[in-house]
């Protein structure tokens, strides 16, 4: 495993749209572990594979209910609406108040390709949303009501 290094906003990689995950091999499951070294490190709820420099559909969410690694992740349905402060690995030093559903429910695929559902609440729904946007190159800053700076 190996801590990567997490492209910072302005670098238009972020602002691509990632490509579906057809073969999950060996480097797929590398590119994971690393994903979820580097959010452990940098202490995040989540990471994608765009903000690690890859165009894949693949992301990790680190929340109380799991740790989980999202592969060609769909939302599948979203119920009702939570405001609150959201920050990203990704945009250093700024957090922004962003309006996102209560609850999602969304089929992935695990790392060996099983299809798989989840049921997200709260701030877990929250990290799947975030998530999920980065993979079609949307930064939170883009739907928030007000980025603040924050101080270290
Ligand atoms: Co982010």
């Amino acid at each position: 495993m190996a801590i990567r290094n997490v492209v910072q906003a302005g670098d238009e990689i972020l602002r691509k749209k990632c490509f579906e995950v057809t073969v999950f091999d060996e480097k797929l499951w590398q590119l994971l572990d690393d994903m979820k070294e580097t959010v452990r490190k940098e202490e995040g709820a989540g990471l994608a594979a765009p903000q690690v420099g890859i165009l894949r559909r693949a992301v990790v969410v680190d929340v109380k209910e799991g740790f989980y690694e999202l592969i060609n992740p769909v939302i599948t349905e979203a119920k009702g609406e939570q405001r609150g402060y959201e920050g990203c690995l990704s945009v250093r030093g700024k957090r922004g108040v962003v309006s996102r559903p209560l609850v999602v429910k969304a089929e992935y695929s695990d790392r060996n390709g099983k299809r798989k559902k989840l049921v997200a609440r709260g701030f877990f729904a929250r990290a799947v949303c975030h998530e999920l946007d980065h993979l079609d190159g949307i930064l939170y800053t883009d739907r928030a009501e007000r980025v603040e700076t924050v101080k270290d």
